[in-house]
């Protein structure tokens, strides 16, 4: 089936987002105690935020932590994060990015966004694209994250579209998982297509208009 619709991930293809998880994630490593380099780093990419926070926890050896304790620890890393995220603005949005995406419009495929964040509407806003995407799944509508394809499917629901006629775009091993779960074709750049975990793995962001 001919491709209809362009399903992008958010943090680390849209925007550099990613490096502020990073960051916020090895402030709160630091804080328990916690080795954390980029290898743990790229294993949380499209991974939700508990499920991230048992993650960077693998290595914790101090006193037990409650559940309670755990959310308390993953708002932590969220308002580190969020004080990353305050200071974006849309010349955060690279001019690669935006007329990619402009020229995919311009040839007609419906463009959503699947992404594991919940701070996906704030993140959109900061970066001029509020209201841009036919439709936007995230971390706000589904129960289960990437790798499972919970995310887009909603994402291929929302635009009306069969998964089949959809292209998932991910930096993520996790989200490039999750897109084939949900019988989609994979596109992936940086982390993930260094890894080849795509159907196509681009050296940039561009390299979609020679693939769609
Ligand atoms: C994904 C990121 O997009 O969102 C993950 O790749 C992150 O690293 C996840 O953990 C959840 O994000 P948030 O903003 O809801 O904490
Ligand atoms: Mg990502």
């Amino acid at each position: 089936m001919k491709c209809q619709a362009v399903i992008f991930d958010l943090d680390g293809v849209i925007c550099f987002t990613d490096e502020y998880h990073y960051r916020a994630w090895k402030a709160l490593a630091g804080k328990l105690n916690v080795p954390f380099d980029r290898t743990v780093n790229n294993r949380l990419r499209g991974v939700s935020r508990m499920a991230s926070l048992e993650i960077v926890l693998e290595k914790y050896s101090g006193p037990a932590l409650s559940q309670e304790d755990k959310e308390a620890l993953a708002a932590e890393k969220n308002a580190i994060y969020r004080e990353s995220l305050r200071e974006m603005s849309p010349a955060d949005l690279s001019e690669e990015v935006k007329s990619t995406l402009d020229e995919l419009r311009r040839r007609g495929y419906l463009l959503a966004i699947g992404s594991s964040s919940k701070n996906t509407p704030f993140i959109l806003r900061q970066i001029g694209l509020e209201g841009y995407f036919d439709a936007v799944s995230d971390g706000n509508n589904i129960t289960r994250s990437k790798p499972d394809p919970e995310v887009f499917l909603k994402a291929a629901e929302f635009v009306g579209r069969e998964p089949a006629a959809c292209l998932v775009v991910e930096d993520a091993v996790s989200g490039a998982e999750a897109g084939h779960a949900a019988g989609m074709k994979v596109a992936c750049v940086g982390d993930a297509a260094e890894k080849k975990a795509g159907d196509y793995n681009l050296k940039s962001f561009g390299e979609l208009l020679d693939i769609l």
